[in-house]
This record gives structure tokens, sequence and C-alpha cells, in this order.
């Protein structure tokens, strides 16, 4: 630990790891269930298969996976953790936190390892990549585990009432370790974080709540109340203006271009949406990486999702500049800016 008053302290991603439950979910597996086809959701998503997990198995339990991956990476054992951050919208429970039962898992409860959730939707990776490397630069801790985790699959309406949410969605998680850097150049340069709350109830899921005279009900339930209900289009249009600003709003005070940026890495909504922010910003396809074809929407698990298939691919290389760009519930969005 850091004296309190010491300078901030540069913080570096030491390690990556991702997980997805074996289960694959094809476009043709959903046709059989609802209204649908391979061809609209292709042609409108760019998703042609996501994974689901069985039941039993949590989102805490994915994330045990990707966690321990990502603690193998990082050349860490779970008791050298100081902190866990788990963001996601698809928690086991609605409490306690998904975080406190992934600290379990990991075999921390005797430590006491703090451990907590951040609820950001989509954008809830970049929100835990924050808070995450403020722990660490004002030197409280030293080394965290920031995870991102969703099981979306209990929560989709797979009848054709639901079928304009229900296809976007996969379960998934990817885990990535902050530590110190010691090099001052390298590490993560900047995050930006926003939300815009008189959006909330473009994108959103009503119950379980609080303003019900029941939380749950089984009136509610049958009304279907429980499963996202979604402005596609709105959303769409919205993601497409947000994402670019804010990859200006990082890029443009340092005098970068966006040609100096190795790798950007938006959140895997639709691959439409991410066409045409790399078409605003004029970033040629090679420099951005999308896995959104074969596991769909995972949320606030996404983009870690993509910065680990590109480690482990080996398309990060020492010293590259990578850019990452959320957007989703609350409406939330998110930038980042990472010298690797
Ligand atoms: N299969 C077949 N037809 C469908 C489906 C489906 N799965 N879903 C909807 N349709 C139908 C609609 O009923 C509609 O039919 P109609 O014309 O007879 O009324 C037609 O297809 C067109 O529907 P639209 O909603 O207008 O289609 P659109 O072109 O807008 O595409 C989509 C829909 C893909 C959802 C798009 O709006 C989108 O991607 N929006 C953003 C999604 C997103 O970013 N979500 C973020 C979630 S992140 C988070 O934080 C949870």
């Amino acid at each position: 630990m850091t004296a309190p008053g010491a300078p901030l302290r540069r913080v570096a991603i030491r390690g990556t790891g991702m997980y997805v439950p074996p289960r694959v979910v094809t476009n043709q597996d959903l046709e059989a269930l609802m209204d649908t086809s391979d061809e609209w959701i292709r042609q409108r998503s760019g998703i042609r298969e996501r994974r689901h997990a069985e039941p039993g198995v949590g989102t805490a339990d994915l994330g045990l996976q990707a966690s321990l991956r990502a603690l193998e990476a990082a050349g860490l054992e779970p008791g050298d953790l100081d902190l866990i951050v788990v963001a996601t919208l698809t928690p086991d429970y609605y409490f306690p936190g998904t975080s406190a039962l992934l600290q379990d898992l990991l075999g921390l409860s005797g430590s006491t390892t703090p451990a907590f959730d951040v609820r950001c939707q989509c954008s809830g990776f970049l929100y835990a990549l924050n808070v995450g490397q403020l722990f660490v630069a004002s030197g409280q801790y030293d080394r965290v585990l920031v995870c991102g985790a969703e099981k979306h699959s209990p929560c989709l309406d797979m009848t054709s009432r639901g079928r304009d949410v229900s296809v976007l969605f996969g379960d998934g998680a990817a885990a990535v370790i902050l530590e110190p850097s010691d090099d001052p150049e390298r590490g993560i340069l900047d995050i930006r974080l926003h939300v815009q709350g008189e959006h909330a109830k473009r994108l959103w899921v009503e119950i379980p709540s609080t303003l019900q005279k029941a939380y749950v009900s089984k009136e509610l339930v049958e009304e279907g109340r429980m499963y996202t209900h979604m402005e596609g289009r709105f959303v769409f249009k919205q993601a497409v203006i947000r994402m670019p600003e804010v990859v200006h709003e990082i890029l443009d005070p340092r005098g970068l271009p966006v040609e100096a940026v190795d790798l950007f890495l938006f959140h895997q909504a639709n691959l439409r949406i991410n066409e045409q922010v790399a078409k605003h910003l004029g970033v040629p396809e090679d420099r951005m990486y999308n896995n959104i074809e074969t596991y769909g929407n995972c949320s606030a698990a996404s983009v870690p999702m993509c910065l680990d298939e590109c480690v482990r691919g080996g398309r990060v290389k020492p010293g590259d500049l990578i850019c990452m760009a959320t957007f989703g519930s609350g409406f939330s969005w998110a930038g980042a800016l990472v010298r690797w």
C-alpha cells in the first residue's frame, strides 16, 4: 500500500481470461422456438449463434472460470487478490452481489477479501475497470480482479413475444487483473463515463421493482414484465452517436488521430452498430475486432471477451494502443484508452 497523499500510480492490465458455456444455440435453434429466421437475425445483427448455460450454473460460476484464467495469465493465485469487482446486469440473486458469490467460489471467504458489484449494464465493464483502476492508482490495493459476467439465457422470453430481444443476447464472462504498472507510459491512460437517465426506460427490466405492491407477483410475471423491454431503433441511433463521441473525447485532447489506435473494441450489441461507428470514426475493418457473430451480446462481458480473444490470439502486441467504447441501458456509455 502507498502512503495517503502519494501521487497516483499508473495501472496496467496484467492478465485476461474468458469463459463461455459449452451449449451453442444457433439461429436455427431459435427458429424452432419463435417466429424468427436465421436471415433476419444475421441481416439485422450479424449474430449466427450464442451460448446458453445450463440451469444450476449461475453468473458467478461463469465469472469463476473467466477469473481463474485471468489469474493464471497474470501468474497469480486467488489469495493474491486485494479486491474483486463484478459488473453484471444478470446477478445470480437480487442480493447479495454476484461478487460475494465469486469471492466464495474463489476460496477467499476466509480471507474476507472485499468484493462488490457494479451495475451499469452493457457499460458495466468499463465502469468497473475505472473503479478498479482508481483503487490501484490510489495505492489502496495492489491487485484487483475486474470481472464482467452475464447469464442472460434465463432472463429471455424464448417465445415470439420476446423475439426482438431474445435473439440478441448470450451468456459469457471475462475478467482482467489490475496491478500497478512499472512503466509509466503503459497501462490504462484514460477512462470516460456517461449516463443519461432520462432514457432509462427505453432499455430496461421493470420487475422485480420496489415500486410495485409486491416486489414480484404472479400477475406481473404473467404479463412478462420481468423481460427486457427495448426501443431497438432508438437504442441503435443513440449508440452510433455516443460511441464515436466518447472515442473523440478521449483521443482529441491527447492530439491522437483515430489512425494512432491499433485496435478498437466496441460493445457487441449489434454488428451493424459497430460498422456504423467504425464508418463515422474512419476506422478500417482490420483495426476493429468483433465476436458478436459467435457469442451474441454478452453485455458487461462483451468488451473483455473481445480483449481476451485479441490478447490470446496475438492480435495485441506490447506498446499497442487499444481504444474501447460501450453503450447500453441507462443509457450509459463509456470509453477507455489503454497502452498495452
Ligand atoms: N425475427 C424476425 N422478425 C423480428 C424479430 C425477430 N427476432 N424481432 C423483431 N422482428 C420484426 C418486428 O416485429 C418488425 O416487424 P413489423 O415491421 O411487421 O412490425 C420488424 O421485424 C422490424 O423490427 P424493427 O425493430 O424495426 O427492426 P430493426 O431494423 O430496428 O432491428 C434491432 C431491430 C436488431 C433490435 C435493432 O433495432 C437494434 O440492434 N437495436 C439496438 C439493440 C441494442 O443495442 N441493444 C443494446 C442492448 S445492451 C444493454 O444494455 C441491455
